[in-house]
């Protein structure tokens, strides 16, 4: 049978959660600067942030091989669906599927490295459009199936789709983005609007969940998804006005857009921001930008601070004593990471901006200081123009990939009560739980 691999989905099912993946219509605000807004740039945020996230069911059984050819040092195999595939006698080997060679309990593979001779080949292959049976020069028989060869298969396409598995492909934003609203309900009842919220998460970094129950909700919906990363702040933090805080976010003060904890080297991948208590009148709205946004405009326009920005290592830091008893009694946090952060395949792994937690003490040269302060203000000055303000209400709560998106708040009156809780989640935790939440509800394919 051919594969199906983006078979329709029923049509209520389809339009159920087509709607429910809608941006919102609430209004909000958008950053005031027009300077070095995106708008007629190849990253216009209309094009990525009206895209609803269609989730597709996989089918990934039911095809059968046509053709079967033993090569130099791969089997060669075409699947009744036209596609073809080498498959390494190497890699064969490695993969055994049979008992002594894979534990299926722990989805672990046995078979010991020292084991494996690399040049091993097959003395016999059999095949039937089901099976492939071979048996190896130390004698060793293996047994395949299609389906799990196809899905294995060495073609640009499979590969993509595991890929795209492993870590979903981040859609960037700038202004006139709106928020993807879910609700606190929703997500804990429904795993499906789960799924749903963990995708928007990792595709855009940023969500809005609403009617969040009020002690510590934030943690019950972190550890509906998995459990809490704790920080020297502790396992959750309050985020008040305190005398003589040990954090500028428990004062009234305006804080400017940054990333949290970039004194981590592993900064944790979510935060969540919870409003127990929103402060009335003016001040106190949060404003959220997207880093990846602003890095990919600085490639495109200003290659040069883009450069500096990804090749000069700052210092960031965190010393303090504890404020209230949840915190570490001392601590001293210190990393080394460059403020745009690259994997070697060019993807960005977390961004550090933190004017509060940058060290004073510096790893560059005092000629390149000039020009990286002036990079920084660039990058600083379109992730500025390129925010949403928000105020967020009494049982709000944001959500942001703390890694790429960046938060800061207005001031309020020092008097207010205004009451926040905040918790992180690790990315690792969110994105187990949305291929847990794919593979058991069947949706391999996501888009
Ligand atoms: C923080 C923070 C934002 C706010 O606690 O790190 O940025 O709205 N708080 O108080
Ligand atoms: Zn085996
Ligand atoms: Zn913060």
């Amino acid at each position: 049978m051919a594969r199906r691999a983006f078979c329709s989905w029923p049509s209520l099912l389809r339009a159920t959660t087509t709607a429910s993946l809608r941006p919102m219509s609430r209004k909000i605000q958008t950053g005031s600067s027009q300077l070095i807004q995106a708008t007629g740039s190849r990253l216009r945020s209309s094009e990525v942030a009206e895209q609803p996230f269609v989730i597709h069911p996989g089918v990934r059984a039911g095809v059968a091989m046509s053709h079967v050819t033993k090569g130099e040092r791969s089997i060669d195999i075409a699947f009744d669906n036209g596609i073809h595939s080498a498959f390494p006698f190497v890699w064969l080997r490695d993969n055994c599927q049979c008992p002594s060679c894979f534990d299926k309990d722990s989805s672990s593979r046995k078979f010991l490295l020292e084991n494996l001779n690399v040049e091993e080949y097959p003395t016999n292959v059999q095949s039937n459009s089901e099976t492939i049976q071979i048996t190896w020069s130390d004698g060793h028989q293996s047994e395949y199936q299609a389906d799990w060869l196809h899905q294995r298969a060495f073609t640009d396409a499979a590969r993509s789709d595991y890929s795209k598995f492993h870590a979903l492909t981040q859609v960037p934003w700038g202004a006139g983005h709106e928020f993807e609203r879910f609700s606190f309900d929703e997500l804990v009842s429904d795993d499906r609007r789960l799924l749903e919220w963990l995708v928007v998460m990792e595709k855009t970094g940023l969500s809005l969940v609403t009617n969040m129950p009020e002690d510590l909700g934030v943690c019950k919906l972190i550890e509906h998804v998995a459990f809490v990363r704790k920080t020297h702040y502790g396992y959750a933090f309050h985020v008040e006005n305190r005398p003589s805080a040990n954090n500028l976010a428990f004062t009234s003060a305006k804080l400017g857009l940054h990333n949290d904890l970039a004194y981590y080297e592993y900064i944790p991948g979510m935060i969540m921001l919870q409003c127990l208590k929103q402060h009335e009148g003016s001040g106190g709205e949060t404003q959220v930008s997207d880093g990846l946004f602003a890095a990919e405009y600085l490639r495109q326009h200003h290659p040069e601070a883009h450069q500096i920005l990804r090749t000069s290592p700052m210092y960031f830091w965190d010393k303090g004593t504890a404020g209230v008893p949840a915190e570490s009694p001392r601590f001293y946090k210190l990393s080394k990471a460059p403020v745009l952060q690259y994997d070697d395949a060019g993807n960005l792994m977390a961004v550090r901006i933190s004017q509060h937690s940058r060290d004073s003490c510096m790893a560059i040269s005092a000629e390149n200081v000039q020009p990286f302060y002036a990079a920084m203000r660039l990058f600083y000055d379109v992730m500025e123009a390129n925010s949403v303000t928000y105020k967020m209400q009494n049982g709000d709560m944001v959500a942001l990939d703390n890694r790429r998106c960046q938060h800061g708040r207005l001031e309020f009156e020092a008097t207010s009560t205004r009451h926040l809780v905040s918790a992180y989640l690790d990315l690792d935790e969110a994105r187990c739980r949305r291929r847990e939440l794919q593979d058991r509800l069947g949706f391999f394919h996501l888009q």
